[in-house]
């Protein structure tokens, strides 16, 4: 498909015996959120370090626009914002940017570096230092560090987690604007209240099986609820029982 902009075949990671993903397969479209759910150790952070190549799989394939992700050109439209974001303590929050330009051999890129602190609200603490910063802001930081080299997927394991419900509204607003610029954004989260009017479509994992997906509206039609079951009370129905 034209709109398609990340494949996942078969996908296999094997810790030992644990089978952390078990055999997944998944489409991504250009523009959409995605949120990727499921119990704890269901296999969603292994799925993402797997797709980044953090992670060495155990067997499957993956293409970004048709192209195998082994083509190191490819992997750098690729953006990670991990778990809990690390950002440099003694570093500022400039300097920051400045260490992923750098990193990726990005010239003039202090205008845009700009925009980005701008479009985040953290452009007053351009010159704060990381350990100055709060959780919010350390994730705001984190993402903004991953748009300097203007990717065109982004994975976010949990970002939701410890930031208030200003910091949460605020997070939601970035997402969208990244949406609307046409990134595509798989999102790994247990927050599932946000889910309405936020993703296009939801993927479930259960003991590293893919055990749902597809748009809110197609859910509720599989699962014959109406419009006032929460996406959590669907969650809470397809992963209970073995
Ligand atoms: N480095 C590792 N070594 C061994 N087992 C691991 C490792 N990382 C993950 N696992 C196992 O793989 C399974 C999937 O873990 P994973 O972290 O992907 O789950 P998750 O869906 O992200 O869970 P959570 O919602 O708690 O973040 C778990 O059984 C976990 O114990
Ligand atoms: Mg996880």
């Amino acid at each position: 498909m034209e709109n398609n902009i990340l494949q996942v075949k078969d996908l296999k990671k094997y810790f030992g015996k644990t089978k952390a993903v078990d055999e997944i397969s998944f489409n991504l479209n250009k523009g959409e959120i995605i949120f990727l759910t499921g119990p704890n150790g269901a296999g969603k952070t292994t799925t993402i370090k797997c797709i980044l190549g953090l992670l060495r799989k155990t067997n499957g394939e993956i293409f970004i626009k048709g192209e195998s992700i082994k083509n190191k050109e490819i992997r750098s439209k690729l953006a990670y914002i991990p778990e809990s974001p690390d950002v440099y303590p003694m570093l500022t929050v400039w300097e920051h940017l400045k260490f992923m330009a750098l990193a990726y051999r990005i010239n003039n890129w202090e205008e845009y570096g700009e925009k980005i602190l701008q479009s985040f609200n953290l452009l007053d603490k351009k010159n704060e230092v990381g350990k100055n910063l709060s959780k919010g802001m350390k994730q705001k930081l984190s993402i903004c560090c991953s748009l300097v080299h203007k990717p065109d997927i982004f994975f976010i394991d949990e970002p939701m987690i410890g930031l208030d419900p200003q910091a949460i509204k605020e997070l939601k607003n970035i997402l969208k604007m990244l949406k609307d610029q046409g990134k595509t954004l798989l999102i790994s989260t247990h927050i599932l209240d946000s889910a309405e009017g936020l993703c296009d479509s939801i993927i479930i994992m259960k003991k590293g099986k893919i055990i749902e997906q597809g748009s809110i509206k197609e859910l509720r039609e599989k699962l014959n609820a109406d419009d006032c079951v929460t996406v959590e009370d669907m969650f809470l129905e397809v992963t209970s029982g073995e």
